[in-house]
């Protein structure tokens, strides 16, 4: 059984495109085009997957207080993160091992996001060098595991920096990778020809070979990690750094202290504890602790336009999407991304329309209530 995806058959990218309209059919093509063991990689979560499915669900809990004839004619969702004029508010997450989906991997990633004007959150665990993402142009921030060999973590600090990008994302959910049935199952492994291409050079040369599993793998991230080593990371360069994992207002107090210019909400797309709430039950906590002192975006189960808003309407500045990116770049390589987040931007302008909000800047708390609260 051949591991990596099936190549990309030319004549049925973009007819085959124009039939998928919203994340899920993304979804379901994806899923008939890669290899068993990437699909579950890309898909699986923690566990028994309870927070994988309640991310989803939390966006449902929350529904929207509509209004009438307001004048809807011109919408603008348009919006500004760390500097940075993003076309949608809408980020690409950073998820490891594009190539799985498609042979140009994050390079095709990099172009479909630079392509529709926002901004990509490139993973340690890419499989292409963090260089050539950045040759692309596309507007860009690094996420960071820090290994326990700290040479190495100060390398690809100064390397992100060499190389154009505006924001470190220092991950802090995963002080090893999550325990995922599925991946036990297939026993996991990127396949040959494929090689974790930022920090092959630096690890140990048995882990770094595609022979061990991931899980194992990142034993190597620095399991003694505390927000002192956050603020060790924040001295190493200029950039500003936004902390990825958040669930609790305690750390997103700590993440501050620490001089942090934002927070993710994040629980990693269900895939590291299992049993902690959907990021939607948490966003507003967080952002009432960090009021104006810094940026909030949150990913989790974001699947279409309207949970979009909705994250905007619960404080979020802009949201990150993981699977749905994946998902696309299985589908149609570049292409299918962007069309991916074609779909989204639509849906996002057609909510604004149809909720009476025409300027995303103008949504806000009263733009949604808890299912079954009453709207006085
Ligand atoms: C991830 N995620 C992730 N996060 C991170 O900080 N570094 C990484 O390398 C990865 N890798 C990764 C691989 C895959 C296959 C997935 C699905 C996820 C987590 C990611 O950034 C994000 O938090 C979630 O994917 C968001 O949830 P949704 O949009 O996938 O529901
Ligand atoms: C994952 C890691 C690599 O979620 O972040 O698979």
């Amino acid at each position: 059984m051949s591991t990596a995806s099936k190549p990309a058959d030319p004549d049925d990218g973009a007819a085959g495109l124009e039939q998928l309209v919203c994340c899920d059919d993304f979804h379901e093509a994806a899923k008939a085009r890669l290899a068993p063991m990437v699909y579950d990689y890309y898909r699986s979560g923690a566990l028994r997957e309870w927070t994988l499915a309640e991310n989803e669900r939390a966006w449902n809990r929350w529904v929207f207080c509509r209004r009438s004839l307001v004048g809807v004619a011109d919408i603008d969702l348009s919006t500004t993160v760390l500097g940075q004029r993003l076309s949608l508010p809408v980020l690409v997450a950073p998820t490891a091992f594009h190539r799985l989906a498609d042979p140009a991997g994050e390079v095709a990633t990099a172009r479909a996001a630079a392509a529709i004007g926002t901004t990509m959150v490139a993973s340690t665990l890419a499989t292409v060098r963090l260089e050539d993402i950045a040759a692309t142009g596309v507007p860009r921030w690094f996420q960071l595991y820090v290994f326990a060999d700290r040479g190495l973590t100060r390398e690809l600090v100064h390397r992100a920096v060499a190389a154009g990008y505006t924001a470190l994302v220092p991950t802090i959910d995963t002080p090893t990778v999550g325990i995922r049935y599925a991946d036990q199952r297939n026993r996991f492994v990127l396949p040959p020809g494929l090689e974790m291409a930022n920090v092959i050079h630096a690890l140990d040369p048995e882990l770094a070979e595609s022979g061990s599993a991931l899980r194992a793998f990142s034993e190597q991230f620095d399991q003694s990690l505390t927000w002192r080593d956050i603020e060790w990371l924040a001295g190493l360069s200029e950039l500003p750094i936004v902390p990825k994992g958040v669930t609790h207002p305690d750390d997103a107090r700590a993440a501050l202290a620490v001089g942090a210019a934002g927070v993710i909400v994040s629980n990693h797309g269900g895939r590291q504890l299992d049993g902690e709430p959907g990021t939607a039950d948490v966003l507003p906590e967080v952002v009432d602790v960090v009021g104006d002192a810094g940026v909030v975006l949150v990913d989790g189960g974001i699947r279409s336009g309207t949970d979009v808003v909705k994250a905007r309407a619960l404080g979020a500045a802009a949201v990150l999407v993981g699977r749905p990116v994946l998902w696309a770049l299985a589908a149609g390589g570049q292409a299918g991304v962007e069309r991916m987040f074609t779909l989204l931007r639509d849906e996002v302008a057609d909510t604004l329309r149809q909720l009476g909000v025409p300027r995303l800047d103008d949504v806000g708390p009263g733009t949604v209530r808890r299912a079954g609260s009453s709207s006085s």
